[in-house]
């Protein structure tokens, strides 16, 4: 069965198809970074309508390249939330309106369902059971993963997500937008060891993060040098150096601790900031003394993006989990949306 698959929960659009038997056939995305750049972070409305703009030239480019029409189409997935309710609405409205009119299933897909999944996208493909770490813009969460539909959430963030972390601090460094991966980029001319970051609950006894404190610690440094006449490129690239040090050291040692505490052997990593280097170094280093395995997906298909929630589709039409005879085309998004619940 051919899955053909929408992504619009923020600022990127997603189209892709995947085979529930030959896995990514095609997948296009248009990101829409450089539009909100001008304003520092993501306008939900003018994400809104770039979305509208995209949807359909991007479905004929992922139909022309893998050299199929609608036709051979068998089911429709979208992500309905969590995300930007507007944006949401776009990927779902196109989503539905297609499946109805072709007589296909429409099928919701949990955002964070996608990106758990897609490093099964790469070779080699990770087995069930598996500890998930998910960090995105707006999440950081360990998830215990027995199979598709089985999560059981270990921990998760009391306050701002990894990601926001990475993109707080950017803008307080004078970043552009988004930040991950320019503070990545400047870190790697500082020293993490010339300042001192604190790594929030690493001693918490439970699986759970905070990095809001991260942000106020660089920013007592800045205001603390500018006191100085200029606050020099030196300290601005070990700042970055330290505070990605600060995160990474955190989610490593987690992620270390939710492996002992569930006996698997298999950690997951997904979402944007599953595409640091350096996060994936250290995870790697640190798991093979352990004789444990690391998995990422591939490195385009870390942040956002169409192919996994085709292939979230896909995986739960092969499980027979999709009641193909239950389907109304009306529908709904959750903004908000527990991944525990579904
Ligand atoms: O999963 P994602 O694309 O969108 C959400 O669902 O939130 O994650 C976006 C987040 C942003 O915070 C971005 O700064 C971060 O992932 N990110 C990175 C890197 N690439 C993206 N953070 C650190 N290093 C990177 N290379
Ligand atoms: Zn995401």
């Amino acid at each position: 069965m051919i899955v053909l698959g929408f992504e619009s929960s923020c600022d990127e659009t997603g189209v892709a198809l995947v085979c529930t038997e030959r896995g990514l056939l095609s997948h296009a995305l248009h990101t829409q970074v450089a539009m909100h750049a001008a304003y520092g972070g993501v306008v939900p409305e003018l994400a809104s309508r770039d979305h509208v703009r995209r949807v359909i030239p991007l479905t004929r480019t992922v139909l022309r390249d893998a050299g199929l029409s609608l036709s051979d189409v068998s089911a429709v997935a979208y992500t309905a939330g969590p995300g930007l309710a507007g944006a949401l609405l776009v990927g779902a409205s196109v989503a539905q309106s297609l499946a109805w009119s072709l007589s296909l299933p429409a099928i919701p897909i949990h955002h964070l369902e996608g990106h758990l999944l897609s490093p099964r996208l790469a070779d080699p493909c990770p087995a069930f059971p598996f500890v998930a770490l998910l960090v995105s813009g707006g999440h950081t969460q360990l998830m215990r993963v027995d199979d598709v539909g089985l999560y059981t959430l270990l921990g998760e963030t009391v306050d701002d997500a990894a990601g926001e972390a990475f993109d707080k601090t950017a803008k307080l460094l004078g970043l552009g937008y988004p930040g991950g991966p320019a503070l990545a980029r400047l870190a790697e001319q500082g020293n993490p060891d010339a300042i001192s970051l604190p790594r929030p609950m690493l001693h918490s006894g439970n699986l759970d993060f905070s990095f809001s404190g991260l942000k106020t610690a660089v920013l007592t440094r800045l205001k603390d040098a500018q006191a100085q006449p200029i606050v020099s490129e030196r300290l601005a690239a070990d700042l970055a150096a330290a505070t990605q040090e600060a995160i990474v050291d955190v989610l490593v040692s987690k992620s270390i601790k939710a492996l002992d505490q569930t006996g698997l052997k298999r950690l997951v990593v997904a979402g944007g900031v599953g595409a640091n280097r350096q996060l994936r170094a250290k995870l790697s280093h640190a798991l093979k003394s352990r004789t444990a395995e690391a998995f990422f997906p591939p490195l385009e298909l870390c942040t956002d993006n169409g192919a996994m929630i085709a292939f979230a589709a896909a995986q739960r039409l092969s499980r027979g989990m999709i009641d193909l005879t239950a389907q109304k085309h009306g529908f709904d998004v959750h903004p908000r949306w527990d991944l525990a619940s579904i």
